[in-house]
């Protein structure tokens, strides 16, 4: 029994309608790489457009107040939705550019500082000196790791990494190992885009605090499938994408505390994020604002905020439920085909419905196009997350990953696109 009616989530997709290769049914599963879209976000986006289409927080004339008010509701919504103030709530093109945000304020404090410019008050948090150390973990999409690896390329930190145990997991000594007294900010996935793994995010709280270390949580997969609360979790940052989640492409968020906030150097400059401007220098408005130059995609954030209202009027407890359903039956059937090995934990506790697999004597490439040949959608590759696959001593793996338009016939498509693959490759 699913805690969610599949039939009338699926009405609601139009996308889902239509037929792929050979008139065959589309068998989404991809949802980890985009989701797909809702009326509901659809007509949100549309009807932004067509109603108050203007530059918010500029014109002087009715249509910019409605759109600015459009989008203001938007991130008041958005922000409820993750447990956080609107305030608190800073938008951005995607996640990635979210944690470059984060990244680039450490980076602009330390030369500020280094050059004895101005800051804001409290930015000796984002300030590195020699021997600092920045945290991420093993299992990092490219997208929390690469900002961090430059961040320590221009200032001469220590990137450190959290290990990944044997079964998908951070192993609980390394990360009481490699968090330690230099550690400035610890940067982690909430749950892995590749393994489906969902950390303990508690521990590495506790030990970031014990050191005094920030904490930034991407929240890219998790967000769109649990209930997050960025409070009872604990952390300084939150990032995630509006597009895993229903939402528009183009948007993304970043959470942070507001004291935080506060004293972080901008990111991006021009437009609409400074308080005074004269041709000496500039000075900032204080966050969101300070963090969000240039016109705002204000379209987007309404679109995402009808992403959210869909989602909790489905409930949160109800979606995860529902993904547990078919990730549990995904990998009992996965691992009972001879010759698939699930790339990850291979039972589905603590464990999102992203699964991962190899299957023996076949390229995860080939096997993702025997799938496509059959309306299978799935992503194949390394994920963005290639020191994963090293770690796992795989080139690659098949990826399905589920949500909430999804069904138990999904899974069962899967499967037996997967044994097709074996018999065409005779493997
Ligand atoms: N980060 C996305 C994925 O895992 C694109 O597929």
């Amino acid at each position: 029994m699913s805690a969610l009616n599949v039939a009338a989530i699926r009405a609601d997709f139009p996308i889902l309608r239509r037929t792929v290769r050979d008139e065959r049914r589309l068998v989404y599963l991809d949802s980890g790489a985009t989701s797909q879209k809702p009326f509901q976000v659809l007509d949100a986006e549309r009807n932004f457009y067509e109603t108050c289409n203007s530059a918010v927080h500029r014109g002087a004339h009715q249509l910019a107040e409605e759109a600015t008010d459009a989008y203001e509701a938007a991130r008041a919504n958005i922000a409820d939705f993750i447990g956080g103030k609107p305030a608190d709530l800073v938008f951005t093109k995607n996640a990635t550019e979210a944690i470059n945000l984060v990244s680039y304020a450490f980076l602009n404090a330390t030369l500020k500082s280094q050059q004895g410019r101005d800051l804001p008050a409290g930015s000796e948090k984002f300030i590195l000196s020699a021997g600092d150390e920045i945290v991420v973990t093993e299992m990092e999409h490219h997208a929390n790791l690469i900002p961090w690896q430059e961040l320590c390329d221009k200032t001469g930190a220590t990137l450190k990494w959290i290990a990944l145990t044997d079964f998908g997991r951070l192993d609980p000594k390394s990360i009481q190992e490699v968090i330690g007294s230099r550690t400035r900010i610890v940067a982690f996935t909430h749950q892995s885009n590749l393994l489906g793994t969902i950390n303990d995010v508690a521990a590495v709280v506790t030990r970031a605090r014990e050191v005094d270390a920030l904490v930034l949580l991407d929240a890219c997969q998790s967000v769109p499938h649990m209930p997050v609360d960025v409070e009872q979790l604990g952390v300084d940052f939150l990032t995630w994408s509006g597009h895993k989640m229903l939402g528009p492409l183009g948007i993304g968020c970043l959470w942070g505390r507001e004291e935080l906030l506060s004293a972080m150097p901008p990111f991006i400059s021009g437009g609409s994020m400074i308080e005074t401007v004269t041709m000496q220098g500039s000075t900032f408005a204080p966050p969101p604002a300070r963090f969000e130059a240039g016109v705002p995609m204000a379209a987007q954030a309404v679109g995402l905020s009808a992403a959210v209202d869909y989602l909790r009027a489905l409930g949160m407890d109800n979606v995860q439920e529902h993904e547990h359903m078919l990730t549990q039956a995904a990998l009992t059937a996965l691992s009972a085909i001879p010759g698939v090995r699930i790339i990850g934990p291979t039972d589905s506790k603590d464990r999102g419905s992203a699964v991962s697999f190899v299957v023996d004597g076949i390229h995860p490439h080939d096997v993702g196009q025997v799938l496509d040949d059959l309306g299978v959608a799935v992503r194949v590759g390394h994920h963005c997350a290639w020191p994963v696959c090293r770690r796992y001593d795989v080139p690659a793996t098949t990826r399905a990953t589920f949500y909430i338009y999804n069904d138990l016939d999904d899974v069962e498509a899967l499967v037996q696109a997967v044994v097709a693959a074996k018999e065409f490759f005779g493997a």
